[in-house]
């Protein structure tokens, strides 16, 4: 048994640490707070709020959680389906589905079952926005009157933002406001844009929400843990080789995940250096074709900027004289644009201290391939 889980949903002795953080979000949760939880993409911000809902669950209060993933929505329709999805899922019992069924069956919607899950999968088409508003303040005074506090985790949020139409954001926050018995965990990876949404003045859900940021797990922790995990299964990992997959991979969760259910799945007793380093070349050559096709995707000096931070690994100065000459940028003003856009398609991560910004490659794999050109 491979106990290095590449799911979000990760059952607790695989889970690595988040103690802290899991204490904090279930006592803002048990004190009525709603929640803003921001971090870069895979980082564990699914994975946590998974783990808050297990241990919710665990302490058996009398509480209903529902997890709502709308990354692949593009309209407010969409945004219906997969509300209902998510509270159709939870209520399970036969005769709850039906009575929250005749709640909506005015929208008309489209139920057919996933061929994977076999769960009901909903669709709506509604006539206007009229009907949207209706709609919305039906799921969630719906959620209003169950008999049990109810938790509500809307993850990747931002992407709300990409409706075109009607402003999601206003309409959510006009039916949310008034609400008592339910409380919302907002999640998201854009940093910006989460921020804008809660941070700005004249933005809808203006300090509507505790702001939360996840941070990379600790590298001691990970190195115990790793450790851990092996001695467990009867296997073995030396420091050494511990110690270059955490920084080979910048502790970025994900990708110390992957490393280690490699790294475990192809080693009968004891992990060591060796094996660490054929499993990251491994990813590298299997990402090959799907690196080099990104080039097509840039212009030139995006692409030569790219494999710059790369190289460097962490950019402080991304305009700064000795940056760009080093590898011959050209002028502060075109790296700026370059940067910026690099960093609106999610190529570089920004990170933001008190006094400036550093700059990586979000991709710590693609990192790594880059920086090898
Ligand atoms: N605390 C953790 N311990 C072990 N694995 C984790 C942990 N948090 C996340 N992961 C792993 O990392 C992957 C990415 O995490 P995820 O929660 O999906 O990130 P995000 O939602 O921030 O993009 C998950 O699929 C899971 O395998
Ligand atoms: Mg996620």
């Amino acid at each position: 048994m491979n106990p290095f889980y590449l799911i979000p949903h990760t059952p607790d002795p695989y889970f690595c640490d988040r103690i802290n953080e899991t204490e904090d979000l279930v006592r803002f949760l048990e004190n009525g707070l709603n929640i803003t939880l921001i971090a870069p993409r895979r980082y564990g911000k699914t994975g946590l709020i998974y783990h808050v809902f297990d241990k919710m669950a665990e302490k058996r209060e009398e509480v209903e959680l529902f997890y709502v993933d709308i990354y692949a929505t593009n309209s407010v329709d969409d945004f219906l389906a997969v509300f209902t999805e998510a509270i159709a899922r939870v209520l399970k019992k036969e005769s709850l589905v039906k009575s929250f069924l005749n709640i909506l069956g005015r929208f008309r919607p489209v139920i057919s079952q996933d061929p994977l899950s076999g769960e009901p999968k909903f669709s709506f088409t509604m006539d206007s926005d009229a009907d949207r508003r209706y709609s919305l303040k039906t799921l969630l005074d719906y959620l209003e009157h169950r008999p049990t506090k109810v938790v509500v985790a809307i993850d990747e949020f931002q992407q709300i933002r990409e409706y075109e139409g009607m402003s999601m954001e206003a309409l959510l926050r006009t039916y949310i406001q008034p609400l008592t018995n339910v409380q919302f965990i907002f999640s998201g990876s854009r940093k910006h844009i989460m921020a804008d949404m809660f941070t700005y003045e004249k933005s809808p859900f203006y300090e509507s929400a505790t702001l939360y940021s996840l941070d990379k797990i600790d590298k001691d922790v990970y190195a115990n843990f790793i450790k851990e995990q092996f001695e467990k299964e009867n296997k073995h990992i030396t420091d050494e080789a511990v110690d270059f997959i955490l920084n080979w991979t910048r502790c970025h969760t994900f990708y110390t995940q992957s490393m280690c259910n490699r790294v475990f799945s192809n080693v009968q007793n004891e992990a060591r250096l060796v094996d660490v380093l054929s499993v990251a070349e491994a990813f590298l050559r299997e990402n090959n074709d799907t690196f080099l096709e990104r080039r097509s995707l840039l212009t030139p000096r995006q692409w030569k900027y790219l494999i710059a931070v790369a190289k460097e690994g962490v950019v402080n100065e991304p305009t700064g004289a000795s940056f760009l000459q080093k590898y011959n940028l050209g002028a502060p003003s075109t790296a700026s644009r370059v940067l910026s856009s690099l960093t609106e398609k999610e190529l570089l991560l920004e990170t933001k201290f008190l006094d400036g910004s550093s700059y990586c490659v979000y991709n710590v794999f693609f990192s790594r391939w880059l920086e090898r050109l």
